[in-house]
């Protein structure tokens, strides 16, 4: 016999906690993580590796405050709110905190098409990308295996810079431009999809997201939902379209509508956003918000914008 899990609390229900954020009193419902009251106060915390319709990860810690009473810094992105906090989001070891966190990142991994708030947080926390050296010359990450780290050369810093992967006609993955955020690697398994194509392989530097046995991904148990695409804050998942236009200097996303439609495929009723540009459509994507996929597509809604276009 199937239990079912008790129905949460709705909101309204629940206990009531007081804190303090940057000095400021705030009264928030028991569950509220930290990130949460910042943001009904206003306050702008940067996120990595949050996304409101994932389960934290934990992973990034650019989003870390400093807690009253608690040692270490912690990622506000999954600590609940407890009565009496008294937060600070913008010590000066909070900030050099996210600095170096910003700084690491900035030196190892190709943000050049990370969203725009990544490049905001790296001025405001004045991380600098060259503190570590010049960028060490590309590695070969998939061939890392535990025990055989190749260290990247003295002066040089090391990056995850590697070779795009290119192996099918729906997306491109192109790993230098990967933060680990994770966030693929939940779209893909538990949290949305359940396929598990891909997951985090290797330890410490070496760590890198990839199929079983790194093989590719006509091999792999992808069923190309891009629900890892949807998810992924820098680019390195990119549909085929998209990167074409850019590799080409024609993607221009001043010239681009957005237009939200219903998937015409079958009668679940996803919400699809086509981006458009010079009357082709050149990516699609799904609002977060939407209650009946939350982002979340088939490949049907995702990659079906073929057949509308004759391509
Ligand atoms: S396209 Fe879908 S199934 Fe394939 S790796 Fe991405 S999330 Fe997994
Ligand atoms: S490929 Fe994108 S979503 Fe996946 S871990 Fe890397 S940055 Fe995050
Ligand atoms: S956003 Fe909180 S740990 Fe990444």
């Amino acid at each position: 016999m199937t239990t079912l899990a008790p129905a949460p609390t709705p909101v309204a229900l629940r206990r009531r906690i007081e804190l303090s954020i940057d000095g400021e009193a705030v009264t928030v419902a028991e569950g509220t993580t930290i990130l949460q009251a910042c943001r009904t106060l206003g306050i702008e915390v940067p996120t990595l590796c949050y996304l409101e319709t994932l389960a934290p990860v934990n992973v990034c810690r650019v989003c870390v405050v400093e807690v009253e009473g608690s040692r270490a810094l912690v990622p506000s992105c999954s600590r609940p709110v407890a009565p009496g906090m008294v937060v600070r989001t913008g010590s000066e070891r909070v900030r050099t905190s996210r600095r170096m966190v910003l700084e690491l990142l900035a030196s190892s991994v190709d943000l050049s098409t990370a969203g725009g708030d990544v490049h905001r947080w790296i001025d405001e926390y004045g991380a600098n990308a060259d503190r570590h050296g010049p960028a060490g010359g590309p590695t070969a990450r998939d061939r890392a295996h535990a025990g055989h780290h190749e260290a990247s050369a003295v002066g040089e810093a090391a990056t995850v810079a590697q070779v795009v992967k290119r192996d099918n006609d729906q997306y491109v993955r192109d790993y230098s431009k990967c933060i680990l955020c994770y966030k693929c690697v939940e779209a893909c398994g538990e949290e949305a999809q359940n396929t598990f194509a891909i997951a985090v392989a290797g330890r410490g530097f070496d760590a890198r997201i990839s199929t079983e046995f790194d093989v590719a991904l006509p091999d792999s148990a992808c069923v190309y939902c891009g629900n890892c695409i949807g998810v992924c804050p820098t680019g390195a998942l990119m549909f085929v379209s998209e990167h074409d236009l850019r590799a080409s200097g024609e993607w221009d996303e001043s010239r681009q509508e957005v237009t939200r439609t219903v998937c015409p495929y079958c009668g679940v009723g996803c919400n699809l956003e086509l981006h458009v540009q010079d009357n082709r459509i050149v990516k699609v994507t799904s609002p977060l918000d939407h209650d009946v996929t939350r982002g979340n597509l088939c490949v049907k809604g995702r990659f079906g914008f073929e057949f509308a276009q004759g391509g």
